[in-house]
């Protein structure tokens, strides 16, 4: 089925996810809204995010998607039951590693980066307790001006870089030796999470969710069977330069595609 996939993320963070799922699947087309405008999600209530997320998903299947993949761990840990509930078509969405890092850390300490909406939903909150049992020490940071950090291309100033390792100074204090990475911008924290933490392992999981999409895909014959070069649109509906630039400097796979306005 030629039909896209849709993605939606509050802003560029997505476009991790994104990449994983195209490098697994090249020939599916794609529509991805980058809701930069409304960003950061993770600061807003949970009725805000799904309404949010019910004014993205409109749009997708406006716009003819066959699946959406809820490209952001806030809205899938706030709004992907809603979604479910009202949509037939299906949603994938994607949550923090808990269960793989309590399988990987050797010292019983993992360390979660995520944002205050995902810390704080029920969703997380069950996965926790479901996988966490009393021997591991687990410590949470709310990644505070994270979002807006890499939303305004502000990674490489000396500022930021200071705020960033004071703000995640106690994972080093509490000695973990995995970290998940628990909302989708973070991905493109890891060269300064690297430098901070050099012996923690980082856990974010973008394959999983593109491995989800495929079968998913399989499951319901959706899969597009074309071989031709697929058209791949982002729409954002703030500027596009740090949209471009993030996708021009993070992507060697990908040069076709369209970066578009939309007052969405
Ligand atoms: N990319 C979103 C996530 O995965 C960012 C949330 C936000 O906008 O605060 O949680």
């Amino acid at each position: 089925m030629k039909n896209p996939i849709g993605f939606f993320d509050s802003g560029v963070g997505g476009t991790s996810i994104f990449k994983e799922v195209h490098q697994l699947l090249p020939h599916e087309n794609v529509i991805y809204l980058a809701d930069s405008k409304n960003a950061p999600y993770g600061e807003k209530s949970s009725q805000r995010i799904i309404d949010l997320s019910i004014k993205n998903t409109d749009l997708l299947i406006k716009n003819q998607c066959k699946l959406i993949v809820v490209a952001c761990n806030t809205a899938t840990t706030n709004a992907i039951h809603v979604l479910r509930e009202n949509y037939a078509l299906p949603f994938i969405g994607i949550e923090p590693a808990i269960k793989p890092a309590t399988l990987q850390t050797k010292n019983n300490k993992i360390g979660i980066l995520a944002t205050k909406g995902t810390l704080s939903s029920k969703l997380f909150s069950s996965t926790f307790k479901k996988y966490v049992n009393k021997d591991i020490k687990v410590t949470e940071i709310e990644g505070k001006k994270l979002v807006e950090a890499i939303e305004n291309d502000l990674l490489n100033t000396t500022e930021f870089k200071s705020y960033f390792f004071k703000h995640i100074n106690e994972f080093k204090k509490q000695e973990i030796d995995s970290l998940v990475l628990g909302c989708t911008h973070y991905p493109y924290l890891i060269p300064l999470i690297k430098e901070f933490l050099p012996s923690v392992k980082i856990i974010d999981s973008g394959f999983a969710v593109a491995k989800q999409t495929k079968r998913i895909l399989e499951r319901y014959q959706l899969l597009n069977k074309s071989q031709s070069t697929p058209e791949i649109q982002f729409y954002t509906n703030t500027k596009l330069d740090v949209l471009n630039c993030l996708l021009q400097k993070h992507n060697s796979d990908f040069h076709q595609f369209h970066l578009n306005y939309l007052d969405f």
